[in-house]
């Protein structure tokens, strides 16, 4: 018989008191202990806890004395000023392993700076155990992201792009945190355009039931040209307002029409989804339909609808003009689809957290949808509370005029177009770099789809996104910038080290030993175990720019250390390769993050 169990190696160190959580969550688990012992007696105390403003001082601060301070005083407590209050914290915090020194400075901030065994420790977590034992917990366990979301029979839009990557990363960002997400696309697949668009089909394509999805071809120019018949033939513009009510009345002609459409369009969409590796779930505006009434009769009932000029409609704090619920006409809208959807999230999906990814120009719309959700009693008064609704807004893209993003024809720019581009480009660079002969044929669209998709994520994630931010090839391509060319590079060549070595990695992970001797060690192992609260950050704050710039702090500190520090060949070879895997590691989590595909050779 074969041979049996290999033994498994002996860990290098218990790591079963190391934790879990973020680093700062478990800082702060240590800060609390402090203040239940100091000031018990003091209610509603949350630990303030952030990193230290001077890397001198320590790792982290407590900057809880002088609120405490401002309580108690007069009270006769026990302490003379906010630096005894802090001076008490300080006495307070536990003396774990987690803790080096812990000191006081001015009105009382208590610096904490960490072990450096205990980093050690973290970086051993991470080697053995992966980064799932270093995500932040988070208040709540279920959340709905609203994103990409274009519209039917019109071509996604550099918009709806921004819209898809943001909403992705936050995603994956959630789902790192163990949230429960569900990723819903809100296409636009409902409304009054679809008259006109059947009507179009039926007359372009008599036998449009037996036809394949290609046959229709580019649905953009389809919309066009119905458009412009609906503009100037009045009998079309007749047949296309009969069309809708026929298609809202259930008509199977016209549904099956309708379908017709919405499948041609969701190929296109798809097409794009795949090459950005983005997975969705479609729950278009159609779907809502069926709840829109009892929805309407719910608000009524509750005597939150008024009539104005015919319309029946919500007033809303703070706005100039009402939520129109239902139009005029009877007929149902935007807002009543999303009143509509925001019931059925918080009632049949059961979503804590309802999220929002679009421009900043529909920001009046949701803050109307979530402000008629407080009168209705569906959302809390205090935000702070669950559940909860966030419209995550952003800038538009702009082109080299500084105006909006558009091809030299002024048309709207083809996503596919665009990401062909970036492909191509970044093929060309590869091949500059002589690259084509070394690989294979399959190697090289593998590295150059990384390079150029990732490229127009980065761009796109990592300024604020508020901001309007330009479109730019050479810059987002540019190997030595703020950019995923960039770090992916920087990410292949920590990989190229630890090749070099002719060391197993997996070998030594068990076994070997990592030591922070040289600061620029200890600066990168912080850094390093760090990740955790900016993932926190990032999706509490829901900016995905902060990961970003995480990401990049974070190569550079490697530099510093590769700079500093011998690794191939040295004494403190096998200690330094695992800090180099440490960061590989944790490059490939926040490129995993971002949705960017690592590369491991370049
Ligand atoms: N289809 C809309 C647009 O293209 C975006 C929908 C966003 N989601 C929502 N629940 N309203 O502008």
């Amino acid at each position: 018989a074969a041979a049996e169990a290999v033994a498994a190696p002996a860990p290098v160190e218990d790591l079963e008191d190391v934790g879990v959580g973020s680093v700062r969550q478990q800082v702060v688990n240590l800060v609390r202990e402090a203040l239940a012992a100091t000031v018990p007696d003091v209610e509603g105390l949350e630990p303030q806890v952030a990193q230290c403003g001077n890397p001198k001082n320590g790792d982290y601060q407590c900057n809880n004395a002088m609120g405490i301070w401002s309580k108690i005083k007069g009270q006769g407590a026990p302490f003379k000023n906010p630096n005894a209050v802090g001076q008490a914290l300080a006495a307070n915090i536990p003396r774990t392993s987690v803790t080096e020194r812990v000191s006081v400075a001015g009105p009382g901030f208590v610096n904490i700076s960490l072990s450096d065994r205990w980093i050690e420790k973290k970086l051993h977590q991470l080697l053995s155990q992966g980064v799932g034992a270093w995500a932040p917990k988070l208040s709540y366990k279920r959340v709905v992201v609203d994103f990409s979301s274009p519209n039917i029979a019109k071509e996604m839009h550099v918009g709806h792009l921004r819209s898809t990557i943001i909403g992705d990363s936050l995603c994956r960002m959630l789902e790192y945190c163990g949230v429960d997400v569900l990723r819903r696309n809100h296409v636009g697949d409902w409304g009054t355009q679809f008259g006109m668009l059947i009507e179009y089909l039926f007359e372009e394509f008599p036998n449009w039931e037996e036809i394949g999805d290609q046959a229709v071809g580019d649905l953009q120019d389809f919309y066009k040209r119905a458009k412009i018949k609906f503009d100037v033939d009045a009998a079309f513009k007749d047949k296309a307002q009969k069309a809708v009510v026929l298609l809202q009345g259930g008509d199977p002609n016209y549904r099956a029409a309708w379908k017709k459409i919405c499948d041609v369009s969701r190929k296109s969409f798809d097409q794009v989804y795949k090459r950005l590796n983005v997975t969705l779930e479609e729950k278009g505006e159609s779907s809502y339909n069926e709840y829109i009434p009892r929805v309407v009769k719910e608000l009524e009932e509750k005597g939150l609808v008024e009539d104005s000029e015919g319309a029946r409609v919500i007033i809303v704090p703070g706005q100039n003009i009402p939520l129109i619920l239902v139009k005029r006409d009877g007929g149902f809208n935007y807002a009543s689809t999303d009143m509509t959807a925001m019931w059925y999230r918080l009632n049949e999906e059961k979503a804590e957290v309802m999220i929002y990814v679009t421009d900043v120009g529909q920001n009046q719309h949701f803050d109307m949808v979530f402000k008629a959700a407080k009168r209705a009693g569906w959302l809390p008064a205090n935000e702070s509370e669950l559940p909860r609704a966030r419209h995550v807004g952003f800038g538009l893209v702009l082109g080299e005029d500084g105006k909006r993003f558009r091809t030299r024809s002024s048309e709207v720019v083809r996503l596919v177009d665009l990401l062909d581009e970036a492909r191509d480009r970044s093929k060309q660079g590869l091949v500059e770099r002589g690259r084509e002969g070394e690989w294979s044929a399959e190697e090289l669209e593998e590295a150059c789809q990384a390079l150029g998709y990732g490229a127009v994520k980065y761009a796109d994630l990592k300024n604020n996104r508020l901001t309007n931010y330009t479109f730019n090839f050479d810059q987002m391509l540019d190997i030595r910038g703020n950019t995923a060319v960039y770090l992916l590079y920087a990410h292949a060549r920590i990989c190229s080290i630890i090749r070099k070595s002719g060391k197993d990695i997996e070998d030594l992970k068990p076994t070997g030993k990592l030591q922070l001797q040289h600061p620029s060690e200890r600066a990168l192992g912080l850094q390093l175990i760090r990740f955790g609260e900016f993932v926190e950050d990032a999706a509490t704050d829901l900016l995905p720019n902060v990961l970003c710039e995480y990401l990049y702090t974070l190569s550079g500190m490697f530099t510093d250390f590769y700079t500093n520090c011998k690794v191939v060949g040295s004494e403190e070879e096998v200690s330094r390769l695992l800090l180099c895997e440490a960061t590989a590691v944790i490059m490939r989590e926040c490129f995993k993050l971002l949705g960017i595909k690592p590369l491991y050779r370049l």
